[in-house]
């Protein structure tokens, strides 16, 4: 499994580190669905390690309990609802515990979270954060807290993430947040409010404090990162109203992608995740200029027909799509590719379909993330449209995609045989201790036997031997 979705292994489980050794409280922190969840979580640990709490990974001991949740498909929220649950009998046992919901289904369903869950006493949105401290003191008094303010400017740069569960290797550095795209079947613009470019001093900063703390590789985030533009604060709705002064200093994806790959040269740098419509030859060319800014790119295109993309409002046909890839391609040669993929859309035809199928084909992805429409409450195709491909068709749709791209990237994997890689290490191997797992710049994984001399945080050159669907098999050298 590729970690994009963080390692489907690591949703909900809870992270820990030794943190301030004079805070008595501990609190039980477990996230889902995306990287920018896993992130935020980092902020919400620094938040309260300064408020008398450490990290625990016993939910028995907890005095606080908070899931940062996530909204983008149904089984999603009932996987947190089903969680919520297991929650009661330890309340009952302890009157004094909190239990705290965060993040994007906090922010969709509001205070019916405390009508319904009877047991949830904290509802926090993903831009009320900083508010934690107060609405804790809220609960302490006995009362139910709640704050779902989005805000336009919110990106808490100052705020100096605790490292959650990490290899101590690879990072997460959040870049801008919300999103303004407004895709018909995406809740997020919903739960994440507008969107907003973080001060790219804060991103250096902090990418520079990761280097000096022997992290390797950092992935910059956000729902759009080639939409960055910092322009001295606000949402970038309003670079428009900018003054002149503001319009000529302001900054992009590609300038600050440059900008990260000077500061840390001895880093590797991803990103995440790029939208087609936003991505430019720039940033291809920044790509291919810097050998520390990763050979890869997370596409999603959601389908391969002009008629769907449209319904979706994507913003960009199969075409400039294709020619996107192409140039890609052109610039940087030894680019892959992953995708996002959804079966099944409001009034998807089986022709469609198979120009999905098709498109696939064409690009090649590595790998992809494949995923069954699933109608979300208050968004522009719930409201416009009808959800009219029947359950099973999804499915078998679905299950089409999955194989296609089983054969693609196994294709692929393929390719990268009988050739050498630089592989960072980034721990053992799950199935065998005696090797090391690491992915290589394309983001393809690596296992190969452990020697002498090598550790987790290293670069090895490691000659492929072999592969399998989703690894690559190899021996350092
Ligand atoms: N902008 C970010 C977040 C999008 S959500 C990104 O592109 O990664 C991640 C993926 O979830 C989307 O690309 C889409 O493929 C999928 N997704 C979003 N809403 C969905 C829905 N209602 N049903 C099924 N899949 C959905
Ligand atoms: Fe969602 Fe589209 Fe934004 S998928 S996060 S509305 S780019």
């Amino acid at each position: 499994m590729q970690e994009k979705y963080i390692d489907e292994t690591k949703q909900g489980e809870a992270f820990a580190i030794a943190e301030k050794p004079e805070n008595s409280k501990k609190l039980f922190l477990e996230s889902y669905g995306c990287q920018m969840n896993f992130s935020d979580s980092e902020i919400v640990a620094s938040i309260l390690n300064e408020q008398g709490y450490n990290t625990t990974m016993k939910v028995e001991e907890a005095d606080l309990i908070l899931l940062n949740t996530c909204s983008i498909r149904e089984r999603a929220e009932q996987t947190v609802r089903m969680r919520l649950s297991q929650f009661k009998n330890l309340k009952k046992e302890r009157p004094n515990l909190t239990v705290g919901v965060l993040g994007c289904m906090a922010e969709r369903l509001k205070t019916k979270f405390l009508e319904e869950e009877q047991l949830v006493d904290l509802v926090v949105g993903p831009d009320a954060y900083r508010d934690l401290p107060n609405l804790l003191k809220e609960t302490e008094d006995g009362r139910d807290a709640i704050n779902v303010i989005l805000s336009k400017e919110e990106t808490y740069a100052d705020i100096n993430p605790v490292r959650l569960g990490g290899n101590g290797v690879t990072a997460f550095v959040t870049i801008t947040r919300g999103c303004d795209n407004m895709c018909t079947f995406c809740v997020v613009p919903f739960t994440r409010g507008r969107e907003r470019s973080r001060d790219p001093h804060s991103i250096i900063e902090e990418c520079k404090a990761l280097a000096e703390n022997g992290y390797k590789e950092i992935t910059l985030l956000g729902q759009n990162v080639d939409s960055y533009l910092w322009y001295g604060g606000g949402p970038k709705k309003d670079f428009d109203k900018a003054s002149e002064m503001q319009k000529a200093t302001a900054v992009n994806f590609a300038q600050l992608l440059e900008m990260v790959a000077k500061a840390v040269p001895a880093m590797r740098i991803r990103f995440s995740t790029s939208n087609p419509h936003e991505m430019t030859e720039e940033v291809f060319r920044v790509i291919a200029k810097y050998d520390n800014v990763c050979k890869y790119i997370h596409l999603p295109v959601q389908s391969g027909s002009d008629r769907i993309l449209q319904k979706m409002n994507r913003q960009h046909t199969r075409q400039e799509y294709l020619d996107l890839i192409k140039k890609a391609k052109e610039i940087v040669p030894e680019i892959a590719f992953s995708q996002d993929m959804i079966a099944g859309f409001c009034g998807e035809t089986e022709e469609d379909h198979q120009l999905t199928l098709d498109l696939m084909r064409q690009v090649e992805y590595d790998y992809g993330y494949m995923f069954a429409y699933s109608e979300r409450p208050g968004t522009p195709a719930h409201k416009k449209m009808e959800d009219d491909v029947p359950a099973d068709v999804k499915q078998r749709r679905l299950a089409e995609i999955i194989a296609l791209q089983g054969e693609l990237s196994r294709k692929r994997m393929k390719s990268y045989v009988g050739k050498n890689y630089e592989v960072l290490i980034e721990g053992e191997s799950k199935k065998d201790k005696n090797q090391w797992k690491g992915r290589t710049s394309q983001n393809a994984v690596v296992v190969f036997d452990k020697v002498e001399g090598h550790n987790i945080g290293d670069f090895v050159t490691v000659f492929v031997h072999d592969s399998t669907q989703g690894t690559l098999l190899g021996k350092a050298i």
